[in-house]
């Protein structure tokens, strides 16, 4: 309890978690849209270009305004990247907006659809909503994805992720995904070789279909998905039930565990599906559940297991991520 005391009283000295972050932490690199003073940016993407590249610490603090760009980062820099917010804690009032509408059948990629595209390690984003609106521009469905994640250490904070397919690609090192609103229909969270920690989160599903899609090409990749104290539930609009899944499996080595879960009726009873009657890829994979909640009929098909607690247990971030896990995930939001 003292320990509780002393960390939270360390916690607000410091500033982290505060309850809003209005302005620019000291020598960050500053986007405003509506009104740039000398040494400011227009655009995420002219603040990325402008970074050192030389493995520095590096902020970006954006104002509020609706960003109409692609973001691509590649640099030896550690970045975070902080959206204006009058609640560090609520991805509800979130003000700033990254826009594109892209889909691979254009593209001609996955990842040149996203969003934000994080091709190196340690970036870091806190209170951003990244919206790909190709599904919703009336486009034939395809491949448009608010997030592409290549880079190591990544971490999404209190940030919004809107599409309808694989609007999440979470493809490789180690990943940390705390309180997001992650929204879509078809494989909405992906990748093929990642380990990724999930806590806190909103699933939003658009759409009948999968939550995850997991590829790893071997046994040996070592990917991981561990779902911790989440919700699924609809977003607005979408009411049919019982036509939701954790996950089908791209690959049949697909490892995949949901812990602690409160779901809504949208969710099917099997909470798992074949990746396709043709092609199941069921014969390696781990797909894993303990302590869901919200629907009473669960009926888990042969190919997936039901943890006891003390198998459950053992999936911690830990576990997931590394002992050394707390040199970059911003512990204050676990
Ligand atoms: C940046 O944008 C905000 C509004 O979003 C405004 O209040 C602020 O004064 C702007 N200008 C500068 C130079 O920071
Ligand atoms: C990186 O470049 C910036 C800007 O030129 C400079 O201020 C900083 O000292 C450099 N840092 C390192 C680690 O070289």
């Amino acid at each position: 309890m003292l320990s509780t005391l002393l960390l939270s009283f360390v916690s607000v000295a410091l500033g982290v978690n505060a309850a809003s972050r209005t302005s620019p932490p000291s020598g960050a690199y500053v986007v405003n849209q509506s009104d740039t003073a000398s040494g400011q940016y227009a655009t995420i993407s002219d603040a990325i270009d402008a970074l050192p590249d030389n493995g520095s610490d590096v902020v970006i603090f954006i104002y509020p305004g609706t960003y109409n760009e692609q973001v691509y980062i590649d640099t030896s820099d550690s970045v975070t990247i902080y959206g204006y917010t009058e609640d560090t804690t609520s991805y509800d009032v979130n003000q700033v907006n990254v826009v594109v509408s892209l889909g691979a059948s254009e593209t001609g990629s996955d990842d040149t659809t996203a969003t934000i595209r994080v091709h190196s390690d340690n970036v870091a984003i806190y209170n951003l909503n990244l919206y790909n609106e190709w599904e919703n521009s009336g486009n034939a469905q395809s491949q448009a994805l608010a997030l592409s994640a290549y880079g190591s250490n990544f971490g999404a904070y209190v940030s919004c992720f809107y599409s309808y397919q694989d609007t999440l690609l979470a493809e490789s090192g180690n990943q940390v995904y705390l309180n997001n609103y992650i929204n879509g229909a078809v494989d909405y969270i992906w990748g093929q070789s990642a380990r990724a920690w999930f806590q806190g989160n909103t699933l939003a599903s658009n759409g009948p279909g999968t939550i995850t899609a997991a590829g790893p090409s071997s046994s040996s990749v070592g990917q991981l998905y561990v779902f911790y104290d989440n919700k699924v539930t609809a977003s607005s609009g979408y009411t049919t039930t019982g036509e939701v899944y954790f996950g089908r499996p791209w690959s049949e080595y697909a490892h995949v565990v949901f812990i602690d879960t409160t779901v809504s009726d949208i969710v099917a009873p099997a909470l798992w599906e074949e990746w396709s009657s043709s092609e199941p890829n069921t014969a390696d994979v781990l797909f894993a559940d303990y302590g869901t909640t919200g629907i009473s009929d669960i009926s888990r098909p042969s190919f997936a297991t039901l943890l006891t607690s003390s198998e459950a247990a053992t999936y911690t971030i830990s576990y997931v991520l590394g002992s050394d896990y707390a040199d970059w995930v911003d512990t204050s939001y676990l």
